[in-house]
């Protein structure tokens, strides 16, 4: 299998609950440390087009600062409206101090 996972950035550069927009082949990404791992969703609210790495993490969650739907890391699902579409969710592997990000295999 070829491996699709493209460097995001250094793991140091992530802070605990501060996500960070990246974009990689294009895609825009909202990158976010929390709870000891790191998740990677596709940085566009699936409600409007609004970049979900400016709003907050809570539970395992980002927030979109518009109008308040919050989604899943893990998963990308919505927890409540106005969102009812999930945000896509891509692979993330931690090599040394590099973040890999597979943005061609959501998950
Ligand atoms: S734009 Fe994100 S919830 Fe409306």
């Amino acid at each position: 299998m070829t491996d699709t996972f493209v460097r995001a950035c250094a793991l140091a550069e992530l802070e605990e609950d501060t996500p960070k927009r990246v974009e990689l082949e294009g895609v825009p990404i909202a990158l976010v440390r929390t709870e000891g791992e790191v998740f990677a969703v596709n940085d566009i609210c699936s409600h409007a087009n609004v970049s979900l790495s400016e709003g907050e993490v809570e539970d395992c969650q980002i927030e979109c600062w518009l109008h308040g739907s919050s989604f899943d890391l893990r998963t990308g699902k919505p927890s409540g409206l106005p969102a009812t579409r999930p945000v896509p969710v891509y692979p993330v592997k931690i090599e040394g101090d590099d973040v890999l990000v597979s943005v061609t295999q959501e998950s």
